[in-house]
């Protein structure tokens, strides 16, 4: 079955059955292959990209349920305002460990200071939470989406 999925402002043509799960065509299909699999069942953060903005678990989202939405991935999440500095912070204070979850940790804490100029501890370890680190970078991973939304703060551009 064909689809046409929008990921990185691009539209491409896809030819999947309609449960694949999106993962799998970014990988396998478009040949993005910053979007980590870990578990496959939603458990671990490792996959997740932006529907819309909002982070979602692509190793769980069936390609068939994305329509017109849509996709950011790892390899342009640079290009935003929120993903830029978060980059940034990580580099910064040296967030990255083995490196394998860490897509996904970036996607998430963009898509919460993106919604969350000033996210509180408490903002955090909620956005953070289904994000695993088997590294256990994450003391750095807070302080670097601190760090993050202060550069925010200092030039008014949380998103
Ligand atoms: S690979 Fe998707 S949540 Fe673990
Ligand atoms: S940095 Fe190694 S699993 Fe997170």
């Amino acid at each position: 079955m064909a689809f046409t999925i929008k990921v990185n402002g691009t539209e491409h043509r896809v030819d999947v059955d309609d449960d694949t799960p999106l993962l799998w065509v970014l990988r396998d299909v478009l040949g993005m292959t910053g979007t980590k699999f870990g578990c496959g069942m939603g458990l671990c953060g490792a996959c997740t990209v932006h529907l819309d903005r909002v982070a979602i678990r692509s190793c769980v989202t069936p390609v068939g349920t994305i329509g017109r939405a849509s996709v950011t991935t790892i390899e342009a999440i640079g290009a935003t305002n929120a993903g830029r500095r978060i980059q940034r912070a990580w580099l910064d204070l040296e967030v990255v460990q083995c490196g394998y979850c860490q897509s996904g940790q970036i996607m998430s804490a963009s898509a919460l200071l993106a919604n969350n100029s000033r996210p509180n501890d408490s903002d955090i370890d909620n956005a953070m939470s289904g994000n695993i680190c088997r590294c256990g970078t994450y003391v750095r991973i807070r302080e670097a989406i601190k760090h993050a939304a202060k550069s925010a703060a200092a030039t008014g551009k949380g998103s």
